[in-house]
């Protein structure tokens, strides 16, 4: 009998059931919502037939329309691609400085291009303009370890210096002294040596005595002058630029513990014609060869 009780207040059947003496109502479910609860019944039976959606033991239902994020993926890459300015394309072509400089506008915008991607990539070892620190070589002044050429820039960017990759530039500078190479007097000898290389004040009896040191272990890679080489990556020692330091400290160090300054590859990280932005940019910044 309880089924059919009538709340005296709202007037609403009651469901029969109570606790306490708290009857329930019997109230339908608003209208909007069954719609809605319908609507998404049906939406996501449409969903499960055209999207992956059920995950089964070796899968999933793939749904008709064939839809996954990696296509998605390789679809806007494409349209990336695509839409690569044409002066970024240009660069595919460039062989040689001159096939920028006679573009301005490609110059232009290759200088933009090359000191947006120096900003991201190299700024943090070589300093935001490029000016370098200990071991790091300073970019803007016209002395090149490796070369200054277009072409010199461009090799050391793409594979390094000392990266691992196998086309890195590689050459080593010895711990002299603590290979037992040269003696603590031949190394002091040849600090004063290097110092009168550069023109610094320096102990003319021991660059005297360190001459023939000097020619029968150091010239190979530095030069008879002292005046380095490119192909070698051996740096001028005779032009008070230093990558390491002038002091006498410095250059004890360096020639006790030896020095091997390593540079990242960035062939696979960098495209091809961003490198070559790269290259152009800091070929500009050196004044290069
Ligand atoms: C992890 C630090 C590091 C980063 C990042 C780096 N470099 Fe270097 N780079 C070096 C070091 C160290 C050397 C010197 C290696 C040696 O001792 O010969 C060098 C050398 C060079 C040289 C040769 C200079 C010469 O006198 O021959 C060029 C050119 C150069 N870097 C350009 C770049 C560019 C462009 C980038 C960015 C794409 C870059 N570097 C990123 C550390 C770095
Ligand atoms: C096998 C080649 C080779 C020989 C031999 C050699 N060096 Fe070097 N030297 C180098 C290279 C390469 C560097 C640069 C290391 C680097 O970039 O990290 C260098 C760097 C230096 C530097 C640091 C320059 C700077 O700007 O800070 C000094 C100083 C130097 N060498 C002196 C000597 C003296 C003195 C000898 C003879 C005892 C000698 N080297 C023998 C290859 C050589």
């Amino acid at each position: 009998m309880a089924e059919h009780e009538i709340d005296e207040h709202s007037g609403v059947a009651t469901t029969g059931h109570e606790w306490d003496g708290i009857k329930e109502l019997n109230n339908p479910l608003p209208r909007w919502w069954v719609w809605t609860f319908y609507a998404c019944v049906a939406f996501s039976v449409v969903w499960w037939v055209l999207m992956p959606t059920w995950p089964g033991i070796s899968g999933y239902t793939k749904g008709v329309l064939g839809y996954t994020q990696r296509a998605t993926v390789a679809k806007e890459m494409a349209a990336l691609n695509e839409s690569r300015s044409a002066s970024m394309q240009q660069l595919d072509n460039v062989n040689t400085i001159a096939d920028v400089e006679n573009n301005p506008e490609l110059l232009q915008y290759t200088m933009a291009a090359g000191a947006s991607l120096f900003g991201d990539n190299c700024a943090t070892c070589h300093g935001s303009g490029g000016q370098g620190g200990p071991g790091y070589p300073n970019l803007n002044d016209d002395d090149w370890i490796w070369g200054g050429t277009f072409a010199d820039i461009k090799q050391t960017i793409t594979y390094g210096i000392r990266s691992g990759h196998p086309e890195a530039r590689f050459n080593t500078m010895q711990a002299y002294g603590r290979d037992g190479v040269l003696s603590e007097d031949q190394i002091g000898d040849l600090v004063e040596y290097v110092l009168a290389l550069s023109g610094e004040q320096a102990d003319p009896a021991a660059v005297e005595r360190a001459a023939v040191t000097f020619e029968q272990v150091c010239a190979a890679c530095h030069g008879a002058d002292g005046k380095g080489n490119h192909l070698l990556g051996s740096p001028n020692l005779t032009d008070a630029i230093w990558l390491y330091g002038g002091e006498r400290a410095t250059i004890y160090a360096t020639l006790k513990n030896g020095r091997a300054g390593v540079m990242p590859t960035w062939a696979g990280r960098l495209t091809s014609d961003q490198i070559t932005a790269l290259a152009v940019y800091v070929h500009s910044l050196g004044g290069g060869e």
